[in-house]
């Protein structure tokens, strides 16, 4: 079990859950967030942080938000396009740095309009 970021954060990236992640497993693609599902020990600190909630434990998922479970686990563990290698569990999102991209499904999105 683990939390997964869903649609509402594509394009806006607040990152004020970062901020609380006690283990740094909150990684940054380019138009998204998305949590790496082997690092994150499911404390709950990140959930109510998320001001348009696109944060969810993976039991509580719709079957919308539910798409992004996998989707979360590709950025991690399928090659990204433009990349070589997947980015695999590098063990803290600081170490890592931003990536500047993201799963297919997530790139293929239109643009959020504000
Ligand atoms: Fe995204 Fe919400 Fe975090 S918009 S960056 S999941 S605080
Ligand atoms: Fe991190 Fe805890 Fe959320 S480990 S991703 S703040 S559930």
């Amino acid at each position: 079990m683990t939390y997964l970021i869903a649609e509402p954060c594509v394009d806006l990236k607040d990152r004020t859950c970062v901020d609380v992640c006690p283990v740094d497993c909150i990684y940054e693609g380019a138009r998204k967030l998305y949590i790496n599902p082997a690092e994150c020990i499911e404390c709950g600190a990140c959930e109510p942080e998320c001001p348009v909630e696109a944060i969810v434990i993976e039991q509580q998922a719709t079957d919308e938000e539910a798409v992004h479970l996998a989707d979360n686990a590709a950025f991690f563990y399928d090659v990204l396009p433009g990349r070589e290698q997947p980015i695999g569990d590098p063990g803290g999102a600081n170490v890592l740095g931003p990536v500047d991209a993201d799963t297919p499904l997530v790139a293929d999105l239109p643009p959020r309009s504000s």
